[in-house]
């Protein structure tokens, strides 16, 4: 085979090519495993000795030669198409964009931001609890014993289990945040004064203002001389923010099994009804006890107010299954 020639023929086909396919065929051809290269390689035995090293050597700066050629080639037409790719999808940024739809917050998450931002302004520490709780911390610490009549104010959705003896066994969907009250006073020494923002379930039938889930913000303060008066002013000055307003609110006597004296703050509506916004009260001797303070230094306020209430008075809604319907048409006005 004359050596020369078949160097020539090669080169012109990689020269004559821009195709990927055509070179790899190519290469396949002449240089692969059964290429024509590797048939003048295993013809050289057939060679004299003498001739035989010269032409092997010959045949190997072939190979070599042809071998950068095609890389070159391979490297020049990958070259090529980077090139004309960047051209096809050029940009036309003259051509008018999409418009992206744009997401927002919850209604309750806003308001439930404000209430937090609030109080941190007022110095109050941000505290959260776990929605499954048990039975003692949800209901025995509280203050609210086994056989005790509050028990079924807050209708409850227990987990299946067997009924234990020992509550903290027994696990709950907590009807309410106070129960993070114990497991924070049970951690840290007075004085202090958090909110617990958070979901609290209930076992009831829905209407426009009892849905089975809802949101809650608890609040608590311990310090030396704390007396109704420091609730009241607090109070006043959240909702005062809150709603950016003067609004009509009234304190009634209520009854909490974890508070004494008790209270019930209600909100004047537009159309002039009352809506309770909260519960609240001074902390009860009992729980301080159970968490092991000392009653007659350490004495507190708590308040759990429902942030859909809040919500509600301050969008003017008069519905709360509408907050966890999905309903765009509402959500988008947010
Ligand atoms: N946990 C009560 C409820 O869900 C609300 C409440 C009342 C919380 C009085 C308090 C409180 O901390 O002092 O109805």
């Amino acid at each position: 085979m004359d050596l020369k020639n078949l160097k020539k023929e090669i080169q012109k086909q990689v020269e004559d090519t821009q195709d990927l396919k055509v070179l790899n065929n190519i290469y396949r051809k002449y240089l692969g495993k059964k290429g024509e290269i590797a048939k003048v390689f295993s013809s050289l035995g057939s060679l004299p000795q003498k001739e035989r090293k010269d032409v092997g050597q010959d045949v190997n700066s072939i190979k070599n030669e042809l071998r950068k050629m095609i890389d070159s080639k391979l490297k020049e037409i990958k070259r090529e198409s980077r090139k004309s790719n960047i051209q096809e999808k050029k940009i036309d940024v003259t051509i008018p964009g999409q418009k992206v739809e744009q997401g927002h917050l919850h209604p309750l998450t806003l308001v439930q931001r404000e209430i937090i931002r609030i109080f941190e302004s007022m110095g109050f520490e941000i505290v959260e609890g776990p929605e499954l709780e048990t039975e003692w911390y949800n209901f025995n610490a509280l203050n609210i014993p086994e056989d005790h009549p509050a028990r079924d104010i807050q209708d409850t959705l227990w987990l299946k289990q067997e009924k234990s003896k020992d509550s903290k066994k027994n696990l709950l969907m907590r009807t309410q945040t106070s129960p993070v009250q114990i497991r924070y006073m049970e951690k840290h020494n007075p004085p202090f004064k958090i909110i617990v923002p958070g979901k609290v379930f209930r076992n009831e039938r829905t209407d426009a203002s009892h849905d089975s889930q809802f949101y809650q913000c608890e609040g608590l303060m311990i310090d030396k001389n704390i007396s109704v008066a420091n609730f009241k002013a607090i109070i006043f000055a959240f909702l005062k923010e809150f709603f950016e307003e003067n609004i009509d609110i009234r304190f009634r006597p209520g009854y909490f099994p974890f508070t004494e004296p008790c209270f019930e703050i209600d909100v004047r509506r537009k159309k002039g009804e009352w809506l309770e916004l909260m519960g609240a009260g001074m902390v009860h001797p009992n729980v301080l006890k159970t968490v092991g303070l000392n009653v007659n230094e350490w004495q507190g306020f708590a308040f759990g107010m429902g942030i859909d209430r809040l919500t509600m008075v301050k969008y003017n809604i008069n519905d709360i299954r509408l907050f966890y319907s999905g309903n765009l048409k509402f959500l988008n006005q947010f």
